[in-house]
């Protein structure tokens, strides 16, 4: 039997720790930091990367690092180098997510499907293209954002907003003084996800993310506030063709450039006129997606993980899923992305019900109590026969959780309907 740590606090990392538990050849399961609602927590942060090692070290166990934070640090680099065993990308290949100009320049050199796009670090040179084309731009910071350093943009006047807001007030810090500008695809969004180990690349489930804070995908982008597994929206033909000219374009381009990638491969998606445009890379499960694709998994993760770190993955079947849906409903505090209260109490978490499970993310527990602690606090997250009936049981279990400044999106899955 083999102990786990799973680096990371979000609900992510909770789904990920939850179906690692399950895995009959692992004892304890570790968090650090974890949340209100793991438990064996850990107070290592996610950048301690001397102090994570040394206790991975002292307990002997495998670590699995859930978010990009200490991927983009080196942390895989650093416990490879003492003999750790580590789940994840290197910092190299990381780069994939840690610099979208980095990805950018990789996928058009590679030839893998992208918007069109400009690099920029001048303000008024990137003004002047900005005016010059006379297609919507999407204003990108290059380092990392917690999802937040991409500007959707519908006109000229948003767009050098967009611009001085990155290059001017340094709104995004140092991950915004290098920009992407690029041509906005108007299509439809998922989430394509593969677990790589370096030579070979398997599909995890189809899914997809809901960005904005506000029904209808209205209001500015987040980390996400849903997601549903499998989604109709990427059909058998369409997965194939993902796989083939993305997922494993990526992982020989990577291994041929002296950079193998290990680890989740995540490809965020638009498609439009049935042709796949990777809008980002992550290195890295998402969040909330990986908490219906784990509700699904059938096949045990820790011998996926293992066969990643070995570099044997050809040598394992595809993984299976349920046939069921599976929805994830993100409840936030009122006020996320921005600034929102802290501190609240939530009722409701005792219910138990085999169709449903609440994943933590931004929660603390005091005295026996759990309060919100984060923006994105829970992931309600249910199976059902049908989409449909998924989404009913998650919004079921969701009536009965409470706190003061509760807010969800009301229609998680409904694109997944609408496309059926
Ligand atoms: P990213 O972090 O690059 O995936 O961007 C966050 C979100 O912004 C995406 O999930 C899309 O909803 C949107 N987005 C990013 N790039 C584009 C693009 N080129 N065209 C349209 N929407 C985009
Ligand atoms: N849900 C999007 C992400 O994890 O980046």
């Amino acid at each position: 039997m083999t102990d786990v740590l799973v680096i990371g606090s979000g609900g992510r990392e909770h789904a990920l720790g939850w179906k690692l538990s399950q895995s009959k050849k692992i004892g304890k399961v570790y968090f650090a930091p974890g949340n209100g609602g793991t438990t064996n927590n850990v107070k290592i942060a996610v950048e301690d990367i001397d102090g994570l090692a040394k206790f991975a070290s002292e307990k002997n166990c495998l670590t699995v690092v859930g978010p990009e934070v200490p991927l983009s640090l080196g942390i895989v680099d650093t416990f490879t180098q003492k003999g750790l065993r580590i789940f994840g990308p290197t910092k190299a290949a990381a780069q994939l997510e840690s610099s979208k100009v980095w990805a950018k320049h990789f996928m058009k050199r590679n030839g893998i499907l992208t918007a069109q796009f400009e690099i920029f670090d001048d303000a008024k040179e990137a003004k002047e293209y900005a005016k010059s084309i006379d297609y919507p731009l999407v204003v990108k910071a290059d380092g990392l954002a917690a999802g937040k350093g991409v500007i959707v943009c519908s006109n000229t006047l948003e767009a050098t907003n967009a611009i001085d807001e990155m290059l001017i007030k340094n709104s995004f810090s140092t991950a915004g003084s290098k920009i992407i500008l690029e041509e906005r695809i108007d299509g439809v969004e998922a989430s394509y996800i593969a677990l790589s180990d370096g030579n070979t690349a398997i599909p995890m489930a189809t899914s997809q993310d809901h960005k904005r804070i506000y029904d209808d995908d209205k209001g500015p982008n987040t980390g996400g506030m849903g997601a549903y597994s499998p989604t109709p929206v990427i059909n058998d033909s369409l997965a194939e063709i993902i796989q083939k000219d993305v997922i494993d374009k990526t992982v020989d381009s990577m291994k041929k450039e002296g950079n193998k990638f290990k680890g989740f491969l995540y490809a965020g998606i638009m498609l439009k006129n049935g042709k796949p445009y990777v809008l980002e890379f992550n290195a890295r499960m998402g969040d909330p997606e990986c908490q219906p694709i784990m509700m699904r998994m059938d096949s045990d993760l820790y011998d996926y993980i293992n066969a990643s770190i070995d570099g044997t993955l050809s040598k394992l079947p595809l993984i299976s899923w349920k046939k069921q849906s599976a929805v994830c409903v993100v409840l936030a505090s009122k006020g996320y992305p921005e600034s929102y209260p802290k501190n609240e109490e939530i009722s409701g978490l005792d219910f138990q019900d085999k169709n449903s499970f609440v994943f933590h993310a931004g929660t603390k527990r005091e005295n026996n109590k759990i309060l919100t602690n984060g923006g994105r606090v829970l992931g309600v997250t249910a199976l059902g026969d049908t989409l449909n009936s998924a989404i009913f049981n998650a919004y079921s279990r969701i009536e009965k959780i409470s706190w003061q400044n509760k807010y969800f999106r009301k229609d998680i899955g409904k694109k997944g309907l609408l496309a059926l």
